[in-house]
C-alpha cells in the first residue's frame, strides 16, 4: 500500500492495475489517486491509455490485474451498473441515451421516482428543473433527445449521471463535440459540480482547458503513468514534453506561398440551400488552404454538406478544376474530386466493424477496381502507405476499427479521405480528438498535400488551427459568407466577424 492511499481525501486509490487487448498492453501498471471532491485530469497521446483507465474506473472494463478502492473500500467492477452503485460514471464521446425518449424520460429511465406504481411526473419535472437549476443547464423536459444537438445530448447525460446520485463522474473528451461557448459552459458546471463535492476524472487533447480546469494532471505514455502532478505545477510544455518524450517546438508549421497563377480548383457560385445556406460564393485554389470561421450553426458544417452533395442545393452552381460539374451525391463529388472529412466519424465517417484497410479503401475503391470489394495487393500498399502517413497507431491493416482508440479511429477517416487522391479536400474539424503531436503531423500533410496542388477547405471551431494554416479565412454567420480575412489575421478580428453587429453591441 502507498503511503497515500490511507488518506481520507482519497476517493479512488488505482493501484498497480494491468489492462491486455491482443497484442498492445494498454495500462502497464498504473497507479494514480483520485481525491474527492477535485478534477483530475488524463492526458496523453493518442493510445496511451486514457479512456482505458477511465472506463476502469467506470466499471466498463474489467481489469487484468491491480486493485481499485473505492472511499477506502476494495471494488470490483464487472459493469457500469456494478460502478453506479459505488457512485460512479461515465460520460463519454458516444452517447448512450435512447433517442426516441424524450429528455425527462432518459434522465429517470430506470429510477423513476413514484408511488403506488405510477410514475410521479410532476416529481420527475420538478427534480429536473432542480438539477437543470443547480448546473445552469436550459433543457425542455419534453424534447425528444433525437431532436437535440450534440452538446445539448450530452448535458442529458450529465444531468442522468446526477439525478442516480453519483459523487464521481468520468468525462471522456466531453469537450471535443462542443462548441466553444459549449465547452465554457460545461467548464463551469464541473467547476460546481467540483464545489458541491462531486470529482472529476476529465480526460481532453486540450491541455490549455486542462490546465484551466484540473486540480491534478496524471500523464500516460503508452499504457505507463509517467507522473502525477498539481496542475499548478505544470505547463503546456510540460505536459507536451511528458506525453511525447520530447518537446514540440511550433505548433504549426510555417505556411507555404501559394503561386499567384496557381489555378482555382474550386469555384462555388452563389451555393444556396434554402434556409440553411444563402448565395455562398468562394474560390479555392491549387496549393491554398481556405479556412471557414463562424460560430455553431452559422452554416459551415452545411456548406461542406452541400459541396460534398451529401444535401441538395436549391440554387448556384460549382466548378472542379475549372469544369461546371453536378454534384448530386457524395459518389459523384468523389468521382469529380472532391473529399470531406466529415465533423461526426461515428456518424458518417467510419464502418466499426470493419477492419482499417476496409475504411481506408471505401472511398478510393473505385481507383483500385470497379468489380466490388476485391483487395489487391496495390490496395493494401496503397492504405498502408497512407496509414503511414497519417501516423495510425498501432499501423495494422486488418484491426477492426472498433479496437482502435479515438483519435486513430479520427486518423482512419482522415487516411480513407486521402486515398481517393481528391483535387480539393473539404475537412470539418479533422482534427478533433487527435492529441497534439499527431495533430502536427496531420497540419504538415495537409501542407505537403496543398504544395503537391490539393485545394483544401479547412471548416474549424479552432481559431488558432485557422490562422495557423489558412492562406485566407472566410466568416460565415446565418448561413452567408459574411467576409474574407488575410490567413494572418487575428482572433479578435475574426471574433467580431463571425458575431458581427451584435456582438460589438454586447460589448460596447
Ligand atoms: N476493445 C479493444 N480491443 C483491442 N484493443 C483496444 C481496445 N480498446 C482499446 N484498445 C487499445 O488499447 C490502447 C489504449 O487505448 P485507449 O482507447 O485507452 O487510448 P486513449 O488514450 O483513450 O487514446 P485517444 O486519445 O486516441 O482516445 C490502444 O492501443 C488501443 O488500440
Ligand atoms: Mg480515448
Amino acid at each position: 500500500m502507498g503511503p497515500q492511499s490511507g488518506s481520507p481525501a482519497t476517493h479512488v486509490a488505482i493501484r498497480d492495475v494491468v489492462k491486455r487487448y491482443p497484442g498492445v498492453l494498454a495500462l502497464d501498471r498504473v497507479t494514480v489517486d483520485v481525491r474527492r471532491a477535485t478534477v483530475h485530469a488524463l492526458v496523453g497521446e493518442n493510445g496511451a491509455g486514457k479512456s482505458t483507465l477511465g472506463k476502469i474506473v467506470a466499471g466498463a472494463v474489467v481489469p487484468d490485474g491491480g486493485t481499485i478502492n473505492v472511499g477506502g473500500e476494495p471494488v470490483s467492477f464487472h459493469s457500469p451498473r456494478d460502478a453506479l452503485s459505488s457512485g460512479i460514471a461515465l460520460v463519454h464521446q458516444e452517447i448512450s441515451l435512447v433517442p426516441g425518449l424524450s429528455v425527462v424520460d432518459n434522465v429517470f429511465l430506470g429510477i423513476e421516482p413514484g408511488h403506488a406504481g405510477f410514475v410521479d411526473r410532476q416529481a420527475q419535472r420538478r427534480r429536473l428543473r432542480g438539477l437543470c437549476d443547480e448546473t445552469g443547464f436550459s433543457l425542455e423536459a419534453d424534447r425528444p433527445v433525437r431532436e437535440l444537438r450534440l452538446g445539448e445530448q450530452q448535458k442529458v447525460e450529465i444531468i442522468r449521471a446526477l439525478a442516480r446520485g453519483v459523487e464521481l463522474i468520468v468525462f471522456d473528451e466531453p469537450t471535443a463535440a462542443l462548441t466553444r461557448e459549449e465547452a465554457e459552459q460545461l467548464h463551469g458546471v464541473i467547476r460546481t459540480l467540483r464545489d458541491r463535492g462531486t470529482t472529476v476524472i476529465y480526460v481532453s487533447h486540450f491541455l490549455e482547458e486542462v490546465l484551466a480546469i484540473a486540480d491534478a494532471v496524471s500523464v500516460l505514455k503508452d499504457g505507463h503513468l509517467v507522473r502525477t502532478a498539481p496542475a499548478a505545477q505544470e505547463t503546456v510544455d510540460s505536459l507536451i514534453t511528458g506525453m511525447l518524450g520530447r518537446s514540440l517546438e511550433a505548433t504549426f508549421p510555417p505556411k507555404r506561398r501559394v503561386p499567384p497563377d496557381a489555378p482555382v480548383v474550386l469555384r462555388a457560385n452563389n451555393v444556396t440551400r434554402r434556409g440553411v445556406i444563402e448565395d455562398v460564393s468562394l474560390t479555392v485554389r491549387a496549393g491554398e488552404i481556405v479556412g471557414v470561421a463562424g460560430l455553431v450553426g452559422s452554416g459551415r458544417t452545411e456548406l461542406a454538406r452541400v459541396l460534398f452533395g451529401a444535401d441538395p442545393r436549391s440554387a448556384g452552381h460549382v466548378e472542379v478544376a475549372g469544369r461546371a460539374v453536378r454534384i448530386r451525391s457524395p459518389r459523384e463529388a468523389v468521382e469529380h474530386g472532391v473529399a470531406l472529412v466529415p465533423e461526426d466519424r461515428k456518424g458518417q465517417g467510419l464502418v466499426l466493424q470493419g477492419t482499417v484497410l476496409e475504411n481506408i479503401t471505401m472511398a478510393g475503391l473505385n481507383s483500385f477496381t470497379r468489380l466490388g470489394f476485391i483487395r489487391t495487393a496495390p490496395e493494401a500498399a496503397a492504405a498502408g502507405s497512407i496509414a503511414e502517413q497519417v501516423e495510425l497507431r498501432p499501423p495494422q491493416l486488418d484491426r477492426p476499427v472498433a479496437t482502435l482508440s479515438g483519435g486513430n479511429q479520427q486518423k482512419v477517416v482522415f487516411a480513407r479521405w486521402l486515398s481517393c487522391r481528391p483535387a480539393v479536400l473539404i475537412a470539418d474539424e479533422p482534427t478533433r480528438g487527435v492529441d497534439v503531436g499527431a495533430k502536427r503531423t496531420l497540419y504538415e500533410l495537409l501542407q505537403s498535400l496543398a504544395e503537391e496542388g490539393m485545394g483544401v477547405l479547412l471548416i474549424s471551431s479552432e481559431l488558432e488551427e485557422l490562422t495557423g494554416l489558412a492562406h485566407r479565412i472566410v466568416v460565415m454567420r446565418q448561413g452567408r459568407l459574411v467576409s474574407e480575412l488575410p490567413g494572418d489575421a487575428d482572433e479578435a478580428q475574426l471574433l467580431s466577424a463571425a458575431f458581427g453587429e451584435s456582438h460589438r453591441e454586447v460589448t460596447a
